[in-house]
């Protein structure tokens, strides 16, 4: 098994090789397992979880895997939701929901919410979060319960922002075997995080923050007016961008 799984490319043969085994149900069972891990499947599809900080997280096919750079994206929001009573907590574009949960595991007291477009992604997220979590499904923010308008302390997102054109850049796992529709984000890979900086202003409480995965190139080209705007460092590739709703502003009109 392991020379076939470094035939096949993979740099962690050994360790793949236990994990698939530790999760095999029988002999036919592991054979399938690998056959899936030859053929590229990610490792987190086939065992069913990933680790994320603390948590182990479950996943499966048809849901983008959590990235450990998005921990940057978790401890924002958990220094951001922190020092509130029950404060309200949103994840948008929320996969399998890593930032919810981190934010629930930290922060018994939240209120949170997670929210997605892709029905398969919101069965991961409600096995993550629970049934105490609101799980919505919604296109961008438009599907959350209309009562948190104006009312969340803080919205955190991984939006798809690789640009259409780079597809092939990404790693054979991710291109063909996450849903494209999780990866990317139009022709500057912008599309979903514009909406989002547009329609957050709606639900934020005055005050309340939003937060931004993406690109380090990218955060120059976002609009943040009605926004107070900067960046926290991340990683050489990405950065998380924060923008607070200012106290006492107008959101004017729900779209
Ligand atoms: C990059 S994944 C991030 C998932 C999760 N936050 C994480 O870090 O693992 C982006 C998610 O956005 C969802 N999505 C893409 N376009 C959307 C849209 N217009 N409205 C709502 N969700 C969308 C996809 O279904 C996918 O689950």
């Amino acid at each position: 098994m392991v020379r076939a799984l470094v035939a096949s490319g993979s740099v962690f043969a050994v360790e793949e090789a236990s994990l698939l085994r530790e999760a095999a149900t029988g002999p036919d069972d592991l054979t399938e397992r690998v056959a899936r891990r030859l053929d590229g499947d990610p490792l987190e599809h086939i065992v069913g979880w990933v680790d994320f900080g603390d948590l182990r997280l479950r996943v499966g096919p048809g849901v983008f895997v959590p990235r450990q750079r998005s921990l940057s994206l978790a401890r924002a929001a958990i220094a951001a939701a922190g020092g509130r009573h029950a404060p309200i907590v949103l994840e948008a574009f929320c996969g399998a929901a890593p930032i919810a949960a981190s934010v629930r595991d930290q922060i018994p007291d939240a209120r949170v919410h997670a929210c997605d477009d892709d029905p398969v992604a919101l069965i991961w997220a409600r096995a993550n979060l629970g049934p105490d979590a609101g799980v919505h499904e919604s296109a961008v923010l438009s599907g959350v319960d209309a009562e948190l308008r104006g009312r969340i302390d803080v919205i955190a997102a991984v939006p798809p922002y690789v640009p259409d054109d780079a597809l092939d850049q990404l790693p054979r796992e991710a291109r063909d075997h996450e849903p494209h529709h999780a990866l990317l984000g139009g022709p500057d890979g912008l599309d979903p995080i514009r909406a989002l900086v547009r329609e957050a202003r709606f639900w934020l409480r005055p005050g309340g923050t939003l937060l931004i995965e993406m690109n380090r190139s990218q955060y120059p080209l976002l609009d943040t007016s009605g926004y107070l705007a900067d960046s926290l460092d991340d990683d050489q590739t990405t950065v998380v961008a924060r923008l607070r709703r200012a106290e006492g502003a107008d959101a004017g009109h729900a779209p």
